[in-house]
């Protein structure tokens, strides 16, 4: 019997894994249920021994005795690691620099220095030049010398915090784990609320406890407060003796056993509703990650490299749980503040950081957004590529599997119409396959068979180990530097490179490998080219930019309700469809300027009020306005109001203003003042300026 399975084995490995397709045929082909092959007695999902051996080789096994069943397994497990000890290759279309297309450069016209003052402001930190500055321009402070201070400003910090969560914007996540282990359910003793942890056996069989059995702890959710806790679920020790065996509290097992408190703080256990902050923590470490590596000026390749992370307080107790090791936590308390935490040398920034691997959660996701992030490459069908790989000989069949514990299967590259897309993207999730979608990692599959887990491909001809191994590729590589470069002048520019533009992208990318990848340097550089300071380069404002600049020249903050007025009004535009959302950005539509002209409208209105009720010298604005009700003022005040209007709202001198204009805005006051009154008239001036499209553009 032995003989003939070894025979058997022998002659499929000759044939190799025949194409595994119709699973119900399987079923019908042998005459067997679905849970011969499945765990589930419904069929589908993972694949116990027997389907394994059966997806391996087509065959089902002779008989069930142990010995056949230790060859079954060795079986399996040589052609697992067979199929994935190759290294796939990591294949998309990419022009190196030298390739790229060039064209004649159009014509351009330097723009005047407020124009690129302004563009500068806006890029750099999300709002407009204030009057000061403004002055000190025309008093001769260079643009080099902005640029310094702005690369230093909180507001940088803020804007580029916002520009990162959009390179790695998280879409969805699968978060069905519990923040932490243990929930806590609330009981009645004697008419007050007290919380006891649902894990906790002895309370749970007497239904709570008694008064003198209450005591009072501060949770880690909220360390101000005093929730009233049963003794025993109050309990702090790290280790329980269950059966002769030592459990840690801080593991499911440990909690499983109804012998362990909640621990320090509580830190085992949790509340309902504090998923919901946690989430929003994880969705802001990768781009607060990227952002201490902008503001220490860190070779900016650490984004995918780099073995710290930052996190805070929630993050600490649920990686905590995810990683083990809560217990060892010194102070559990979810208001913590971001702070730099070192990692095992496997991790690669942002690549490994828990929300990319869950946000995006199977490698095919996660290496869409690798791909797209990191190496700005969108994955679209692309039969021309699939055709050169196999011209050349090559397979482009990529064992591709779910989750470290899950079988491979290759059935998505084998097809035309699939491997058109997957041959881009399941080579490069083989890198991540140690790594399952809450960032836990596994040098070995789990479960009974402990087999090393291949994570090899071959990027740009090299073959790279690992997420660690990828982040450490790129950071060194052409794709990445270009595409840095190219994320930075979409940011600035407002659109890709074009043709005409390749030079100047050739000297970025060449100035920032010579800057050590220095980010802040990148961005300098990109705002010295003739391209940014041309005055053809306009970009139209996004939402942020309008409800930034618009609250910083009014102090008003646009509200409806408890809502800002641009949360309600412009994503009206888009609903609630991302895509749509980013459309709307690139292209913004009639909806955007109504949302912008809505906007000038309600906030200078109630910036007027305010300014009537200012003592003259603490207005803002109208400080040259003896009484904004007055409906006469003179010449000379109002064009001092107007310039101040300039100034503020859209960085211009008065001086470059054109008496056209001048005469518009003069006789808008003029005229709805004399209808309605003075302050009616300054709304209106106010208005027409915020809503114009000199406002919205820069
Ligand atoms: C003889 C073994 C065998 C039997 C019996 C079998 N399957 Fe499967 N099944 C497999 C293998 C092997 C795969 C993986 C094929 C691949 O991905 O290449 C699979 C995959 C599947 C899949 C694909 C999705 C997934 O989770 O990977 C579904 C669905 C499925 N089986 C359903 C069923 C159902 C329903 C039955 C019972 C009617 C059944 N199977 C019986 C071997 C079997
Ligand atoms: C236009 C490109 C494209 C084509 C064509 C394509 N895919 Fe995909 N596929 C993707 C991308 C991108 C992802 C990862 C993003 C996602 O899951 O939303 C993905 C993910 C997947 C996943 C994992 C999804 C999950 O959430 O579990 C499976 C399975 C899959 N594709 C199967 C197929 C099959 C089968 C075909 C052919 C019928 C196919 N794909 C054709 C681009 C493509």
């Amino acid at each position: 019997m032995r003989a003939a399975l070894l025979a058997l084995v022998v002659v499929v490995a000759a044939v190799g894994s025949a194409e595994a397709s119709a699973h119900k045929r399987f079923a019908r082909k042998h005459g067997v249920e679905c849970i011969e092959c499945h765990d589930s007695p419904e069929g589908g999902g993972p694949r116990n021994l027997i389907g394994q051996y059966y997806q391996a080789t087509s065959e089902l096994p002779v008989d069930r005795s142990p010995a056949t069943m230790r060859i079954v397994e060795s079986a399996v497990d040589r052609w697992l690691l067979d199929l994935l000890g190759k290294p796939p290759t990591i294949r998309f279309r990419h022009t190196a620099l030298t390739d790229l297309a060039e064209a004649p450069a159009p014509a351009r016209t330097q723009a005047a220095p407020h124009e690129v003052l302004r563009r500068l402001s806006f890029d750099l930190r999300g709002v407009q030049p204030t009057e000061r500055e403004l002055r000190d321009l025309e008093g001769g402070k260079s643009l080099d010398a902005f640029v310094d201070d702005f690369l230093a400003s909180e507001d940088f910090a803020k804007t580029f915090t916002l520009y990162h969560k959009d390179i790695i914007r998280p879409r969805t996540g699968i978060f069905n784990t519990p923040v932490s282990f243990s929930r806590l359910g609330i009981v009645q003793v004697d008419g007050a609320q007290v919380f006891m942890s649902e894990a906790v056996r002895g309370e749970r069989e007497r239904g709570g406890c008694d008064r003198s059995n209450v005591v009072a702890v501060s949770p880690w959710w909220d360390r101000a407060q005093q929730l009233k806790v049963c003794r025993e679920t109050a309990k702090t020790d790290a280790t329980v003796s269950v059966g002769g065996k030592t459990l840690r509290c801080d593991t499911e097992e440990g909690q499983a056993s109804g012998q362990c408190g909640c621990g320090k703080n509580l830190v085992h256990c949790y509340v309902d509703g504090i998923k919901d902050p946690i989430i929003t923590s994880m969705k802001n470490e990768m781009a607060n990650l990227a952002m201490q590596v902008v503001l220490e000026d860190r070779p900016y390749g650490e984004l995918v490299t780099a073995d710290w992370t930052m996190l805070d307080g929630k993050l600490e107790v649920f990686y905590g749980k995810l990683w083990g090791g809560q217990s060892d936590i010194a102070d559990p308390d979810a208001k913590k503040p971001w702070r730099k935490v070192e990692r095992p040398g496997r991790h690669a920034g942002v690549l490994s950081s828990p929300a990319m691997l869950n946000f995006f959660y199977n490698g095919r996701r996660w290496a869409q957004r690798t791909l797209e992030s990191f190496m700005c490459h969108e994955t679209t069908p692309d039969f021309d590529l699939l055709d050169d790989a196999i011209d050349a000989g090559h397979t482009i069949a990529v064992p591709y599997r779910d989750s470290p514990d899950l079988m491979p299967s290759q059935t998505v590259t084998e097809g035309r119409a699939c491997a058109a897309c997957h041959l881009q993207l399941d080579a490069v999730a083989r890198v991540k396959d140690r790594w399952d979608y809450f960032g836990r990692y596994y040098d070995v599959m789990p479960g009974s068979r402990p087999l090393p887990i291949p994570q090899q491909a071959v990027f740009e001809g090299t073959v790279v180990d690992g997420v660690d191994g990828l982040g450490k590729a790129l950071a060194g590589s052409e794709v990445f530097h270009d595409c840095v470069v190219t994320q930075a002048w979409e940011h600035m520019l407002g659109h890709r490179f074009l043709p005409h533009e390749t030079p100047t992208r050739r000297a970025l990318v060449a100035q920032f490998r010579a800057d050590n990848l220095s980010f802040k340097r990148l961005l300098k550089a990109i705002a010295q080219t003739p391209e940014y300071q041309a005055k053809e380069s306009l970009k139209l404002m996004r939402r942020e930019l309008y409800q930034r600049s618009m609250a910083r020249v009014t102090d008003v903050s646009w509200k409806i309700g408890d809502k800002t007025g641009w949360d309600i009004y412009y994503d009206k535009v888009g609903g609630m469809d991302y895509r749509k959302i980013e459309f709307r950005d690139v292209r913004p539509g009639i909806g955007h300027s109504l949302a912008q002209k809505k906007g000038a409208a309600e906030s200078c209105s109630i910036f007027v009020d305010r300014e009537a009720k200012r003592a003259r010298k603490e207005r803002l604005w109208l400080s040259a306005v003896d009484t904004l009700s007055d409906k006469t003022v003179s010449d000379k005040v109002l064009d001092e109001a107007l310039a101040r209007l300039f100034a503020r709202a859209t960085a211009r001198p008065w001086s470059s203003v054109s008496d056209e204009e001048k005469n518009v805005v003069r006789a808008l006051f003029r005229k709805v003042a004399a209808a309605h009154g003075g302050e009616d008239g300054w709304r209106a001036v106010c208005t027409a300026v915020l809503a114009s499209t000199d406002f919205a553009v820069y």
